[in-house]
């Protein structure tokens, strides 16, 4: 049996997660001849009471990423995660995160690393759906045309409550109770990690080097009771949707609330559920959807993320 040792940065709605689910799936481990040793978390407070396995080292200091063969960063931010993070990764060490504004936001210095195979970031898009994975290995055989998608689970909830008669301030306060928004929420309902996520995926699909700057965004701060009820008076629903297409020689990224009908794919998918649609040449329409936010769904993207590792495979390699 190896041992590997393991570091978590932070310990919230997702960490917490992460840390139950390893001691949860052990036995996984077990068969593969491991044993995960978790050398410390990283939180800001360290009386906070937490629902994590017993023993745990929780610390608000990071002296234990010395000792780390592998880094799971589920703490947000920008700048400091990349500070905690910069020159671990520079020691050639791999890092699983679910930060899709890191990635969105500071590519230029990450892209060098994710193209040697040393980030793994399936829960940065759809949580716990499997995207990422799919499109940054089988789908690349395709000639890829089109996505739309459903990518953010707060705006998708607030929406659905909003169409049930709640108003947008309470819907967007269960959403925050629920562990499903961003820390502010702004990066939610303004349309913000939709467009890092949207950032991510056309970096499988359109450009290696998509820039985040490159996405036009709209949030749903300005959807009202009334639009709702127009568009279900056509049989529509308002939905926050993402759309990558071609345009001309480049690409057009747009985040924006549109009406589609009831029975679009994106509509069918369920309440708080993410969704895609991905268009191909070669392989068609796929239809992807499932927990997009929430914490043990993107846990199981993270835990999974962390088994490819052990099982040598690299993480997610972008167009080069
Ligand atoms: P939370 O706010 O619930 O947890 C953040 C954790 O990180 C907390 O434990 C916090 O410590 C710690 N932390 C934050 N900043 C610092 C700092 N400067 N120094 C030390 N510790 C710090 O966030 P989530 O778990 O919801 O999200 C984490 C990441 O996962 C984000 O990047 C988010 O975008 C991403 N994500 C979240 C999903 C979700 O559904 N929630 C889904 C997919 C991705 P303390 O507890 O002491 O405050
Ligand atoms: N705040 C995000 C959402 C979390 O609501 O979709 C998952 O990335």
């Amino acid at each position: 049996m190896r041992t590997v040792t393991v570091g978590v940065l932070g310990s919230g709605t997702v960490g917490q997660d992460v840390l139950n689910l390893i001691q949860r799936r052990q036995s996984v481990f077990t068969d593969l001849g491991v044993r995960i040793e978790i050398a410390g978390v990283l939180v800001r407070d360290v009386t906070r009471v937490r629902s994590i396995p017993p023993g745990t080292r929780v610390t608000d200091t990071c002296d234990f990423l010395q000792e780390c063969n592998v880094v799971v960063e589920c703490m947000g931010g920008i700048d400091r995660p990349l500070e905690i993070l910069r020159p671990y990764l520079r020691s050639g060490r791999p890092v699983i995160t679910a930060n899709k504004a890191l990635l969105a936001e500071r590519w230029d210095e990450l892209r060098p690393y994710a193209q040697d195979g040393r980030l793994y970031y399936e829960a940065s898009v759809m949580a716990g759906t499997p995207v990422i994975g799919p499109m940054s290995t089988v789908l690349r055989a395709s000639t890829f045309t089109r996505l739309q998608a459903i990518l953010n689970g707060t705006c998708n909830f607030v929406l659905g409550q909003m169409e049930a008669g709640k108003d947008y301030a309470q819907a967007l306060a269960e959403a925050q109770a629920l562990g499903y928004a961003e820390d502010p929420p702004t990066l939610d309902v303004g349309g913000f990690d939709t467009a890092h996520k949207l950032a991510v995926l056309a970096r499988f699909s359109a450009d290696g080097d998509f820039p985040y700057s490159a996405v036009q965004i709209q949030g749903i701060e300005g959807v009202t009771p009334e639009d709702i009820e127009d568009a279900r008076g056509h049989g529509e629903r308002i939905k926050l949707v993402a759309e990558l297409e071609k345009d001309g020689h480049g690409w057009k990224a747009t985040v924006a609330p549109r009406r589609l009908p009831n029975d679009h794919p994106l509509c069918t998918a369920g309440a708080s559920r993410n969704a895609l649609v991905y268009e191909g040449e070669e392989c068609g329409t796929l239809i992807f959807a499932g927990g997009g936010a929430g914490g043990m769904v993107t846990a199981s993207a993270m835990v999974g993320d962390l088994l490819d590792y052990l099982l040598g495979f690299p993480g997610h390699v972008p167009l080069h």
